[in-house]
């Protein structure tokens, strides 16, 4: 049912894609938005999360428009071959077994999708077989991309078809799906990181320009603000979180990641931070380590970088009583855990707002008459319609269940 819950959410996020997406779409859904500073660790965190290499990197503002990405769950060839039976319900202790499982996965079989990574003759047909990590754009569909390398590429091709080869900003979102064995199912936006410089012929109001998209993302009450903060850097002077506290002065609904933490100077850590004595949030604060500049060069993989920052949390004095509540693993399932009480929360709300959406168009569409209907909203309509159809019984469902449950 958790994982029904996640799915049915990213279909009404596809469908209101047309729409503008995230930041204009009529409907509030829930989800988790990245802010920090550029080069703070942003795009770093997403891909530790989703453990591979597939963002556009380099120095200067690379993420210029919304990347709205979409993890889902799914199970493993090994599992369905031991369990072919078994209930398909992903739970959040089941998809935990998932990333425990990655590991043991990765020193027996190398997933095909590592080989084509190293560029080995033959790999393609090879991870298309194999595959069990893919991504799909909403803008492509149907084409399955096994290759990640191919998806940093499209997601650059995409990027520059709306923005240009240059500096230039759009608040349109792509939208990404990965389907793999090794997340959990989660939905994240990730936006341009807060610049105060503007570069090369970036217009003069770029940190305005930048500001306004976040905000546009990060005001709307059923956005999870993730603030990310290099720990290295003063955590009063963060620009993600001046910005996430200017939309939820409470903490109420941002939660805080501290990167860089094997950069601070020895003999400082974060722990007054995650102890709430700095700035307090209601979700805290999770410190994570992610590969530096170095390690990318060296061409370090994610796995390895995964099995340092344990050990580095293990290891250290400060945090080894509490390395459990450290890294990235810890990072994904809170994140899974708040998105979905928080969709649980809404449902109700975003059952109201789809049907009153859904009224307004058709009431709209009666009054103007259909020949002044432009194609795209009538697509719109009837993937509104289709969604509305098709889930308002589970929406009803799931809202019942609610109320006697009581989170
Ligand atoms: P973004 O601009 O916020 O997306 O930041 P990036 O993820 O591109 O990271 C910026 C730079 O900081 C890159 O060179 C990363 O390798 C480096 N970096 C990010 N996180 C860490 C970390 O936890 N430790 C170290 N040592 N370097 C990091
Ligand atoms: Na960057
Ligand atoms: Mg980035």
């Amino acid at each position: 049912m958790d994982e029904h819950l996640i799915s049915t959410i990213n279909k009404l996020q596809d469908a209101l894609a047309p729409l503008g997406g995230g930041s204009q779409s009529p409907i509030d859904l829930p989800q988790i938005t990245v802010v920090g500073s550029q080069s703070s660790g942003k795009s770093s965190v997403l891909e530790n999360i989703v453990g591979r290499d597939f963002l556009p990197r380099g120095t200067g503002i690379v993420t210029r428009r919304p990347l709205v990405l979409q993890l889902i769950n799914r199970r493993s060839k090994k599992e369905k071959e031991a369990a072919p039976q078994a209930n398909t319900k992903n739970d959040v202790s089941k998809q935990l077994l998932d990333l425990d499982l990655q590991d043991d996965a990765d020193k027996k079989e190398a997933p095909a999708s590592d080989k084509t990574k190293k560029g080995e003759k033959g790999a393609t047909s090879q991870s298309e077989d194999n595959a069990e990590e893919w991504g799909e754009f909403l803008h492509l569909p149907g084409k399955k991309f096994f290759n990640f390398d191919e998806i940093r590429q499209e997601i650059v091709r995409e990027t520059e078809k709306v923005t240009g080869t240059n500096v230039g900003i759009s608040s349109i979102p792509i939208n990404l799906r990965i389907y793999s064995p090794y997340v959990l199912t989660l939905t994240l936006v990730d936006l341009p990181g807060l610049t105060k410089v503007p570069v090369g012929d970036q217009p003069p109001d770029i940190e305005k320009q930048i500001k306004n998209m976040l905000l546009k993302y990060i005001s709307k009450p059923n956005a999870i603000i993730l603030s990310v903060n290099a720990a290295n850097t003063d955590l009063a002077n963060s620009d993600g979180l001046k910005l996430a506290r200017e939309v939820d002065p409470e903490g109420t609904r941002t939660i805080g990641v501290l990167t860089k933490v094997d950069l601070m100077d020895q003999g400082t850590d974060v722990i007054d931070i995650l102890a709430g004595r700095v700035i307090p949030l209601r979700y805290g604060y999770i410190p994570v380590i992610n590969r530096g500049q170095k390690d990318i060069e060296g061409k370090k993989t994610i796995r390895s970088a995964l099995e340092d920052e344990k050990r580095f949390f293990e290891e250290h004095p400060s945090y080894s009583s509490k390395a459990h509540y450290c890294g990235t693993p810890y990072l994904a399932k809170k994140l899974n855990s708040i998105l979905l009480h928080h969709i649980r929360q809404t449902l109700p709300d975003i059952k109201a707002k789809i049907e009153n959406t859904l009224k307004k168009y058709q009431n709209e569409l009666i009054s103007l008459g259909p020949e002044t209907m432009d194609s795209s909203n009538s697509i719109v309509l009837s993937m509104i319609t289709d969604f509305s159809n098709e889930y308002s019984g589970i929406l009803d469902g799931e809202a019942k269940e609610l109320t006697s449950q009581e989170l």
